[in-house]
């Protein structure tokens, strides 16, 4: 897939503070990127360099595999703080302002305000909206123009439930179109209902990046061995609670759903007659710790 953004050590301090070190990643088109790490942890930072307004100490990095050239920044919508609209003026003439500066024509703002489900209201004043429709209404300015790339950083901070529930399904139904997603977030929960891959920021530093699936799911790994692996395995293979068997270095690492345990394993290996020579539950890896972090900020 094509790339969207690529990072090269990109490095950045203010005095004392190592804000983003050395980080490396690459987005592919089609992706809802996440980038999920607690308050401090150069998330902002980071896309403030991608997008141009933060200076990197040094370190590179790429937009579209540098197809636009210096047109990049305008193939990339974002929304870092809250936008500035004015208060008195209809979200309409709000957003031909917006296109104005994008230098785009009006054709293009029925679009977007009808994507974020705001046509019905464009003739209300901004300040009449809920924090909800400002914040759907910083996302319609950012799709105008019709960016392949749309860059969102905590996107549902402040907001209610229903205004939470609206973004993200406003986020989903944006990348459904095609746009790719880039999700700054530092709500676990944000990142695992919508994004598709995930870069774990923690001090400026990448902890962890990949599939969601794979980085943010919790997996119940138990590692087994018996003096007859043959029997072993059959036998483990007849319980059907094992969500995956795998065989790696004469040991069978096997998935447990979340109500099994080592014990109960155990001991329907002994009826069976086997008895095990070894008997390890995975310990949990450094970004399962770093969860746990996060899970606790989070409540
Ligand atoms: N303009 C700035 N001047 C000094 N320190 C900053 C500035 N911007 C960010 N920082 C520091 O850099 C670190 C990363 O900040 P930030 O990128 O905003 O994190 P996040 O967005 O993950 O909350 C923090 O320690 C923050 O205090
Ligand atoms: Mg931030």
């Amino acid at each position: 897939m094509e790339i969207i953004l690529q990072t090269k050590k990109l490095n950045k301090q203010y005095g004392s503070i190592k804000a983003v070190n050395d980080l490396d990643f690459t987005i592919r088109k089609g992706e809802i990127f996440g980038i999920l790490g607690p308050n401090g942890s150069g998330k902002t930072t980071t896309l403030g360099m991608a997008l141009g307004v933060t200076l990197p100490q040094s370190g590179s990095f790429e937009w579209f595999e540098g197809k636009y050239g210096k047109n990049s920044r305008t193939k990339v919508g974002a929304i870092l703080e809250s936008p500035i609209f004015y208060p008195y003026m209809s979200a309409l003439d709000n957003l031909k302002i917006v296109a104005k500066i994008k230098k785009q024509n009006y054709s293009d703002i029925d679009r977007v305000l009808k994507h974020v489900e705001l046509y019905d209201r464009r003739k209300s004043p901004f300040k009449t909206f809920s924090l909800g429709m400002k914040q759907r209404l910083a996302i319609a300015a950012a799709l105008i123009g019709n960016p392949e790339a749309l860059i969102l950083d905590e996107p549902t901070n402040g907001l209610d439930p229903q205004g939470i529930a609206d973004i993200r399904e406003l986020v989903l139904r944006t990348a459904a179109e095609g746009v790719t997603i880039i999700l700054a977030s530092h709500l676990l929960d944000e990142v695992q209902k919508v994004c598709s891959h995930v870069m774990i920021l923690n001090k400026g530093n990448r902890l962890a990046i990949g599939k969601v699936d794979e980085i943010l799911q919790e997996k119940n790994i138990l590692e087994i061995k018996s003096e007859n692996m043959t029997d072993l395995k059959n036998t483990i293979s007849t319980f059907d609670d094992i969500r995956s068997i795998k065989e790696e270095d004469e040991k069978l690492l096997i998935e447990l759903s979340p109500e099994l345990s080592a014990d109960i394993i155990n001991k329907r290996l002994m009826k069976k007659g086997i008895s095990l020579s070894h008997l390890f539950m995975k310990e949990k890896s450094l970004e399962k710790f770093f969860l746990e972090i996060l899970k606790k900020e989070n409540v």
